[in-house]
């Protein structure tokens, strides 16, 4: 895998290339449809299924093998339990529920899967962490949040833009008297960068009401059969021959109307096919990279070129030599308010397999599997070493593996003073394409209600 670019060095493909791609589709099998979406994550599935649901013809463009993006499981060779090792938990709610319902699923209570103690250790030398202790979060956190609801489905900013919420965490902490909830707001999973850098709005944004309500009232829900990917397996099987997996689009022709439509070359295991659709949802990562090959004008290059995805891998290890009824957290022995040392593994946890772990692996730079293993083992063979009632020579093996970068794209303060997220917004049904995913919310649950309110205005252009 290469590294990706990003930010200033980044050059987008010139309209005419792009164009040039999709002719090189002439003569292509031809596969018409209401809306086309690219990209077959939560949103993109969610779409999928419910637009179906309302009578519309679709057709989804999956990078992967697989539907379901961030979540993942593996199963367990020997007994054939599933281990989650991306997304965890679904947020209890009526968007959830609903979304379920069509699948046809049924759902249990649960909770976030990790040990009964956790060894908190600087991941660093080995050495325990002592006396610390995740707080929940305060009641100062919630009325910090409250007064940002534009934050808890989206990034719908007012104009201007509270400044407040351009600073970085750390300063944000300060200002506002909220030191006390340091530890609580440091200790989210699944952010990437320097945590105390991170602006205020991206912690409110995905530190939000629902994640709250999972850490604290535990308004959760799991499949009931243990197996998080369950959602995107069934819609795969309801959606057959709709969904195209291993493909990616290399070129698109979008009009400025309705009537115009989108026309878009993918490239698939079967060779070359064309679609024609009067919508396009993009609900893949909206970084750079992922819309290259889509013609972008100027307006929507101004939008998209500023925006980054974060480095973040999970996997499944199994013989780590370590006691196995601990999670064991990476945390910093000297950093303030005991900050996770990375980048490096966040976290072991152990699974309903004895013995088999799920880790998360945060970095700066984008790495390979190769890398992420190698250091993943080498944290683990100097955990060896310090951790009680460790086997200093087991050999850990691992068993699973999936690279969620780019993981929830994210821009510049500058950029969002400027109004970037205004630009996104209004660029909602501009040249027939609709944007969803990651780049507004963290959360699936989030994410499918985002996407349940963005629906009837795709299903009402499309039928203009
Ligand atoms: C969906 O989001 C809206 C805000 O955009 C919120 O008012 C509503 O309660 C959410 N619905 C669910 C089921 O969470
Ligand atoms: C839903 O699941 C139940 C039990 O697994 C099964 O009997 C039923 O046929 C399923 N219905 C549909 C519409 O798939
Ligand atoms: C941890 O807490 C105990 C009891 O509160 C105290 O005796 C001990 O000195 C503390 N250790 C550290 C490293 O702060
Ligand atoms: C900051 O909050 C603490 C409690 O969290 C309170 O005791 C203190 O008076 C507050 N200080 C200011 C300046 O508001
Ligand atoms: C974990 O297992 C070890 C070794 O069997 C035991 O000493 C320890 O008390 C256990 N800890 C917990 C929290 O169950």
């Amino acid at each position: 895998m290469k590294p990706i670019k990003l930010g200033s060095s980044f050059s987008l493909v010139a309209p005419v290339l792009a164009r040039d791609a999709y002719a090189q589709c002439r003569g292509a099998e031809v596969i018409t449809r209401d809306v086309a979406i690219v990209g077959g994550g939560a949103t993109g599935t969610y779409a999928a299924i419910n637009l179906k649901d309302q009578g519309k013809s679709i057709i989804v463009v999956e990078k992967q093998g697989a539907l379901g993006g961030h979540a993942s499981t593996y199963h367990d060779p020997t007994t054939g339990t599933p281990i989650n090792y991306g997304v965890q938990l679904y947020h209890d709610d009526q968007v959830t529920r609903s979304f379920f319902d069509l699948l046809n699923i049924t759902l249990g209570g649960g909770t976030f899967p990790q040990g009964k103690t956790t060894q908190y250790i600087d991941f660093r030398d080995g050495s325990p962490v002592l006396n610390y202790s995740v707080p929940p979060a305060s009641e100062d956190y919630f009325q910090a949040l409250h007064k940002y609801p534009y934050l808890e489905t989206g990034i719908e900013l007012p104009e201007p833009v509270p400044e407040e919420l351009l600073l970085t965490w750390d300063e944000y902490l300060e200002e506002f008297n909220l030191t006390d909830d340091a530890i609580a707001t440091y200790s989210r999973p699944a952010i990437t960068g320097d945590p105390t850098k991170v602006l205020a709005l991206y912690v409110f944004n995905n530190m939000n009401t629902d994640m709250l309500e999972e850490q604290i009232e535990a308004k959760i829900v799991i499949n009931a059969n243990g197996d998080i990917a369950e959602p995107y397996t069934k819609a795969l099987a309801q959606l057959g021959s709709d969904v195209l997996l291993n493909s990616v689009v290399t070129g698109g022709r979008r009009g400025r109307k309705p009537a115009d439509g989108v026309k878009l070359c993918v490239s698939t295991p079967e060779g070359n096919k064309r679609i024609v659709a009067k919508q396009l949802v993009f609900s893949a990562p909206f970084v750079p990279e992922n819309l290259e090959s889509f013609s972008l004008d100027e307006r929507e290059t101004n939008v998209i070129s500023k925006f980054e995805g974060g480095c973040y891998y999970t996997g499944v290890v199994t013989n780590l030599g370590l006691p196995t009824n601990y999670s064991y957290a990476n945390r910093g022995q000297k950093t303030e308010y005991h900050i996770a040392s990375v980048p490096g593994v966040v976290m072991f946890n152990p699974t309903n397999v004895d013995g088999t772990y799920y880790y998360w692996y945060t970095s700066f730079s984008d790495l390979t599997k190769e890398q992420v293993e190698a250091e993943t083992r080498s944290t683990l063979k100097l955990l060896q070493k310090t951790v009680a009632g460790a086997d200093v020579n087991a050999e850990p093996r691992f068993v699973a593996y999936k690279s969620h970068t780019p993981l929830h794209p994210t821009t510049s303060a500058e950029a969002i003073r400027n109004g970037v997220y205004r630009d996104l917004y209004a660029l909602q049904g501009y040249r027939n394409t609709w944007y969803t995913g990651s780049i507004f919310s963290t959360g699936s649950s989030a994410l499918w209600n985002l996407t349940s309110q963005l629906l009837p205005r795709i299903i009402a252009a499309s039928e203009q």
